[in-house]
């Protein structure tokens, strides 16, 4: 039986993260300010040409905790994803509005290279996309081409697999093709491949919706544990991996303009996550997560 004093979401919710002052923002953030801050996300729009996908966007990343970002198809998540490493300079004609502030510095600011933010901040993606190497030349890949001497490499590749809860199951086969490993393990490699590179954040967007219940909950586990070394910003429409893993949401929506028919995504609440999912502030947060809307 579950003990009534033991929150029913969230990860590592703690009466220090509640009631915390709100900040300044169009949408409602509870942000634990005491908690040191990796990302601060200040009025970010994201277009595409003329097409506003998300406008205004503002909430904090917090060090070592796991943030989910959720909402109905279409919402602007993984643009707003992409926009905290620069991936966004790789779609033609997409353009950030606004301050992403990664350690206090804006990562779009002049000067600044993008090949490193992405270094220091990883990303994993929906599908998993192993390189057509072998395990281990996927993991080494991206020490490589940052000049990590091949001496060193081995170290990275198993220490990467053990963090990526890979290792027992590849490790007398590090030099057979990534793409023979099951779609959850090609997943793990992915995020193997990610971690070798020693960045301080890892996005996710969408990492297990091509996996099974069982592969599904071993990356939920990974998250967690990963979480104590890494600061983790993930993507998913699947609810109850939000209210399992994360410490923070951040729930987004939907506003359409009726006369230029555009639909704008928003960021409607920020929060703890055990409020998100008990007490939301915003009634279309509350018909979202209780599965009335989207
Ligand atoms: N490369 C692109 N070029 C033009 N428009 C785009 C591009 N990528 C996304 N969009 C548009 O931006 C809006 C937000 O898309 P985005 O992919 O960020 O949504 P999402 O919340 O991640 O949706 P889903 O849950 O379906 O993955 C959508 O209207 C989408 O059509
Ligand atoms: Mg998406």
């Amino acid at each position: 039986m579950s003990d009534p004093a033991t929150p029913a979401y969230g990860r590592t919710v703690d009466a220090r993260r509640i009631g915390a002052a709100p900040q300044p923002a169009p949408h409602r953030v509870n942000a634990n300010l005491g908690a040191a801050t990796v990302f601060d996300i200040r009025d970010v729009s994201v277009h595409y040409g003329s097409f506003r996908a998300v406008k205004g966007v503002t909430f904090p990343v917090a060090k070592n905790e796991i943030t989910a970002l959720i909402g109905p198809s279409g919402c602007g998540k993984s643009t707003l994803l992409r926009s905290l490493n620069r991936m966004n300079d790789l779609v033609p004609g997409a353009r950030v509005e606004g301050t992403v502030a990664y350690r206090g510095k804006d990562v779009y600011a002049p000067g600044v290279d993008p090949v490193e933010v992405r270094r220091r901040i990883g990303m994993v993606f929906q599908k998993a996309n192993p390189f057509p190497k072998s395990i281990y030349d996927n993991v080494a890949y991206g020490p490589k081409i940052h000049g990590v001497p091949r001496s060193e490499r081995d170290g990275i590749v198993e220490d990467s697999l053990k963090k990526a809860a890979l290792w027992d199951e590849v490790k007398d086969k590090l030099k057979q093709s990534a793409l023979a490993l099951s779609g959850g393990q090609q997943q793990r490699l992915c995020i193997a491949r990610t971690i070798a590179l020693s960045p301080e954040v890892v996005l996710m967007d969408e990492p297990c919706s091509a996996l099974d219940p069982i592969a599904t909950a071993r990356i939920e586990e990974l998250m967690v544990d990963l979480a104590k070394q890494f600061t983790i910003v993930i993507v998913t429409h699947n609810m109850q991996q939000a209210a399992r893993v994360s410490d923070k949401t951040a729930f987004f929506s939907t506003e359409v303009n009726e006369v230029s028919d555009t639909r704008t995504g928003v960021l409607v609440e920020f929060d703890d996550t055990q409020r998100i999912f008990t007490t939301p502030s915003d009634e279309r947060t509350e018909n979202y997560v209780t599965g009335r809307f989207g």
